[in-house]
């Protein structure tokens, strides 16, 4: 399988704090990537450097052919290409269900709509079967100020849904959502990748959801890679190590 992203020795600071630290790794087409750690582990630092809101500062690393390198000229089309669910969901507050979800097909009208009304029809039907799957089909008029957390979350899924980008970034994406709930939302975006090449990596806290859900999970603690491994291969060891940052005969495998 082709590459869809690598990074080659990255690490990033907040003035002067290391937030990763020589980060290794790559991601093929079609692959579904689990981010495991604590709280502050360098997760969303390492997904925003993915989505180029963070300068690649140090390293070298390249997303859908394009290196992340500083000033690089990136198109709406490239930009578009890539897919990213917020922690904090980053919806338009004023706007309803439907326009936020719309606000995902930008990146496919042929220019910038200064009108709502210069969507396809295809862009309509697209963003109905995103809401749909998210379970959000009758709230599609509501106001997104007007949602619980959790339906929120479920608008944020729909929109990068809607945008058919060829590389989700989901930071913890089911983090608002009730156990079942949660799982199927999780099926829906893992089951982006492998259909058409479209690779997916969300952080999570859930080490069984990962595990369920990833084809390779890659645990991060301080800002450095403790395993990396098929998500078959997890072990409690592991995760125990990644969270209570202590466990005897530490077994740390690297698989790419
Ligand atoms: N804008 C910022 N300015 C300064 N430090 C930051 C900033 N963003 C993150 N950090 C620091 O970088 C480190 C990694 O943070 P990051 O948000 O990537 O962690 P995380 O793994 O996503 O955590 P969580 O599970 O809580 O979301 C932390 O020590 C954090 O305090
Ligand atoms: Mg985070």
């Amino acid at each position: 399988m082709s590459a869809c992203l690598f990074l080659l020795g990255v690490s990033h600071e907040f003035e002067g704090v290391a937030a990763l630290k020589n980060i290794t790794f790559s991601v093929s087409k079609g692959e579904c990537i689990a981010l495991l750690g604590p709280s502050g582990a360098g997760k969303s630092t390492l997904l925003g450097l993915l989505d180029r809101r963070l300068e690649l500062a140090s390293g070298e690393a390249e997303v859908l052919n394009k290196p992340l390198s500083k000033g690089q000229r990136i198109s709406r089309k490239d930009r578009s290409d890539v897919g990213f669910i917020f922690q904090e969901f980053a919806l338009l507050d004023r706007l309803s269900v439907y326009q936020n979800v719309m606000n995902g097909r930008m990146g496919h009208t042929r220019r910038w709509p200064s009108l709502w009304a210069r969507f396809e029809p295809q862009d309509h039907l697209i963003v109905a079967r995103a809401l749909a799957d998210v379970g959000l089909a009758d709230f599609a008029d509501r106001r997104a100020d007007q949602l619980s957390g959790g339906q929120r979350q479920r608008v944020a899924i729909a929109r990068c849904l809607a945008q058919e980008p060829r590389l989700i970034l989901a930071d913890e994406p089911v983090s608002n959502l009730d156990p079942s709930r949660a799982a199927k939302l999780l099926e829906l975006i893992t089951s982006c990748a492998n259909e058409d090449g479209t690779a997916v990596i969300f952080s999570s806290h859930q080490p069984q959801l990962a595990q369920r859900f990833a084809d390779r999970v890659i645990g991060l603690r301080d800002g450095e890679i403790l395993f990396d491994c098929p998500s078959a291969h997890l072990t409690q060891k592991d995760v125990t190590q990644l969270y209570d940052g202590f466990y005897p005969e530490t077994d740390l495998r690297v698989v790419n």
